[in-house]
C-alpha cells in the first residue's frame, strides 16, 4: 500500500526517494507513519484482579478485568450495586492497588506509583467527582476550586485568579463567596467538577456524579460534564446508574462477574 501524505508524496532527496521507491522499504515506511498516527489508549488494564482480605474471608471482585479506553472517549459504566464499579475508579485513580495485573493510566504504571507519587499523579492527571461533592464546608467555593492549585505549590493571587476562570465556566461566578451550604445541590456538583478540572488534567473519573441530584438537575450537570469533556479534551469514565445518561456517552460497559462487557443497545 502507498500512502499519498502531503508532505511526503514527492520524493526530493535520494534518500526520500529509496525510501518511498524501494518495494522492500515501502513496507517499513508505511508502517512506521501508520505506528506514529496510531493511538495510544489513556487508559489499558489487562488482567486486573482484586481481592480484598476481610475478617470474614476474601472477597474478589475481579480476577482478568481488561478495559482500554483511547484518548477522547466518553465511557460509561454500568452494574449491579456491589459489583466493584468504585473499586476500578479508585484503582484508575490510584486511590486503591490492584492485587495483580497491569493497570496503566496516562501513561503512568499507577500499581507502582509510591503514596507520593500517587499524590502527584492524582494532581496532575486526573480529576476526580463523586457522588457527594465533598467540598470544605469552612471555605468559600472559589477557595474550593483553587484548592488543587495551592496544593501544587501555586501563589494564592493566582490560583484564585485560576479559580475564578473554572467557577465562570461551570456558570458560578456569582457564587464565588459562597459557602458549600449556601449551594443548591447542583451547584455544589458544578463546583467539584471546577475543582476537578482546575489543574488541566487529561482524565476525568466520575463516580456516580448526578446519583444525589433531582432529574432535571442531573441532566443540567450531565451536560455540562459533556461540555466540559469536549472544549478540554478530556477522556472521561463516567460511573452511573441513569441508564438515559449512560447512552449518551461514546460507550457503555457493564461490569458484571467481575468483566467489562459492551452494553448497547441499553435494555
Ligand atoms: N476497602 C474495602 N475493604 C473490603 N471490602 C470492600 C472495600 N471497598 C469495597 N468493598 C466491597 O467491595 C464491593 C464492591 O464495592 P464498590 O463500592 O466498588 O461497588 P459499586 O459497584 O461501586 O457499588 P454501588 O453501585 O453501590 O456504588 C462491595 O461489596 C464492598 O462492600
Ligand atoms: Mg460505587
Amino acid at each position: 500500500m502507498h500512502l499519498a501524505i502531503p508532505g511526503f508524496a514527492r520524493p526530493s532527496t535520494r534518500f526520500d526517494r529509496e525510501i518511498m521507491l524501494r518495494p522492500d522499504r515501502r513496507v517499513d515506511f508505511t508502517s512506521s507513519l501508520l505506528s506514529a498516527f496510531a493511538t495510544t489508549p489513556l487508559i489499558e488494564v489487562h488482567d486486573l484482579a482484586k481481592t480484598y482480605r476481610t475478617a470474614r474471608g476474601d472477597l474478589t471482585l475481579f480476577r482478568a478485568l481488561n478495559l482500554e479506553v483511547d484518548p477522547g472517549e466518553i465511557v460509561a459504566i454500568v452494574g449491579q450495586s456491589g459489583t466493584g464499579k468504585s473499586t476500578l475508579l479508585h484503582i484508575l485513580g490510584a486511590l486503591d492497588v490492584p492485587s495483580a495485573g497491569t493497570v496503566y493510566c496516562a501513561s503512568t504504571n499507577v500499581a507502582k506509583l509510591s503514596p507520593r507519587e500517587a499524590a502527584a499523579f492524582r494532581n496532575r492527571e486526573i480529576g476526580y467527582v463523586w457522588q457527594f461533592h465533598y467540598l470544605l464546608a469552612e471555605f468559600t467555593a472559589l477557595e474550593n476550586v483553587a484548592m488543587p492549585l495551592l496544593a501544587r505549590g501555586r501563589k494564592r493571587q493566582e490560583a484564585l485568579a485560576v479559580a475564578a476562570k473554572w467557577l465562570m465556566e461551570v456558570g458560578l461566578q456569582d457564587r464565588s463567596d459562597h459557602r458549600p451550604g449556601e449551594l443548591s445541590g447542583g451547584e455544589q456538583q458544578r463546583v467539584a467538577l471546577a475543582r476537578a478540572l482546575v489543574n488541566n488534567p487529561r482524565l476525568l473519573l466520575a463516580d456516580e456524579p448526578t446519583g444525589d441530584l433531582d432529574e432535571t438537575t442531573a441532566g443540567q450537570v450531565f451536560s455540562l460534564i459533556e461540555r466540559l469533556h469536549r472544549t478540554h479534551n478530556l477522556t472521561s469514565l463516567l460511573v452511573t446508574h441513569n441508564l438515559d445518561l449512560a447512552a449518551r456517552c461514546t460507550r457503555v460497559l457493564r461490569l458484571e462477574n467481575g468483566r467489562l462487557s459492551p452494553a448497547t443497545p441499553i435494555p
